[in-house]
């Protein structure tokens, strides 16, 4: 079960997708911080970093941390906040190459002064992570844990990571492999309930979302965090990041990022439910709804299931399901065109809106 060295050789596509992901998500997630007047500090920990780039000198994690770092170097000034950033690599060799990777970033990155601090460490992730968890359980931290195959985010590491209150964390894994080893004993140390007859039973494609729902049957009762899926298929195997926060903005700016890089399904870097045949029409003489308009259809049944409906309500509805707001007020928008809702101006589904300026609004359903 050993996986793949993915700095052997160039990057593949789908390696820069789940890159592009990450990268994105800490140039919307950074700045919340900057101009949050509560936080003073951050940490940003890739605790499996790899050599800095690729063979070729594509950009790995650890360069584009940098450089989305370097992205709002005038504003983390400005707001005096203090960022600190921990690299981890286990391989020796890749260690020191990240090492001279990161050292060619330290002349563009002085102008920061003692407002970045960055660690390096050469250490296995469990033997970092345990020594490093209380020092930062309560801070303001970005996690990202580019494991190459599944079994470092154990269950005893998520049920930590997701006691983090204010953390955002997004993990890779090899979704498919469990259905190749899920019965070695390898595998059955770091899963020991994983349901074997499920695997087998679950497509290739659908593997991703069904190890994202080992994951949320991990989540007890009482903890607010919602974890969200971006599956990534490259030839026959399956991956993907799990991507999880316990914060509605933190949920809103992921979708948003999921819906940019396939607005198709907003969860793959592939057509996983067939939503284009339901595109391209009749097939059989049924007309399969795409994800999007399964999502329309439910919405309106919910809105018009009740007299009066709250923009949060709508917002958190949106969240839940996986969607962006953007879905959302085109139903409303139709709703009112047809006479079926009633409301006056713009709908006001947003984090901004519903969340930060509690922007209260009702839509009234006509009878
Ligand atoms: C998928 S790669 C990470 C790629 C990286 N994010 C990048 O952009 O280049 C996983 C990395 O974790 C390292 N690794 C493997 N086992 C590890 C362990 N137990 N602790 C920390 N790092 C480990 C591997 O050497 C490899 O470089």
């Amino acid at each position: 079960m050993s996986a793949k060295d993915l700095h052997k050789e160039s990057f593949t596509e789908e390696t820069i997708t789940k890159l592009e992901i990450f990268e994105k998500y800490l140039e919307s997630w950074l700045p919340v911080a900057i101009e949050s007047p509560f936080i003073k500090e951050v940490n940003i920990c890739d605790f499996f970093s790899g050599p800095g780039k690729s063979v070729d000198g594509v950009k790995g994690s650890p360069l584009r941390v940098i450089s989305v770092i370097n992205k709002y170097y005038d504003r983390i000034i400005k707001q005096k906040l203090q960022i600190n950033i921990l690299f981890n690599e286990y391989i020796k060799k890749k260690y020191g190459q990240l090492c001279d990777c990161i050292k060619l970033e330290q002349e563009g990155l002085k102008r920061l002064e003692s407002f970045l601090k960055i660690e390096l460490f050469n250490k296995e992730f469990k033997e970092l992570f345990n020594s490093k968890k209380t020092l930062l359980k309560n801070d303001f931290n970005l996690f990202f844990l580019d494991q190459s195959g599944v079994k470092h985010i154990t269950e005893d590491v998520f049920l930590e990571l997701i006691e983090f209150p204010k953390t955002d964390f997004m993990f890779f894994i090899s979704s498919s492999s469990f259905k190749r080893f899920a019965s070695d004993p390898s595998f059955q140390k770091h899963f020991r309930d994983i349901n074997l007859q499920e695997i087998s039973m679950t497509k290739q494609t659908e593997m991703h979302k069904l190890i994202l729902q080992y994951y949320r049957g991990k989540i007890p009762r009482t903890s607010k965090v919602k974890l969200y899926p971006f599956t990534i298929k490259k030839g026959v195997n399956v991956y993907g990041l799990i991507f999880g926060t316990k914060h509605p903005l933190g949920v809103d700016k992921f979708l948003k990022i999921a819906w940019d890089t396939n607005e198709l399904n907003g969860e793959a870097n592939f057509d996983i439910d067939d939503d284009w045949e339901a595109k391209q029409g009749v097939l059989f003489g049924v007309r399969k709804l795409s994800k999007r308009e399964r999502y329309e259809h439910e919405l309106e049944k919910y809105i018009m299931s009740k007299k009066d409906i709250s923009n949060i309500e709508l917002f958190d509805y949106t969240l839940e399901n996986g969607h962006i707001a953007a879905h959302t007020i085109e139903v409303l928008k139709r709703l009112k065109k047809n006479n079926k809702i009633e409301y006056e101006g713009h709908p006001c589904i947003s984090y901004d809106k519903c969340y930060k300026k509690s922007e209260l609004k009702h839509f009234k359903i006509k009878p």
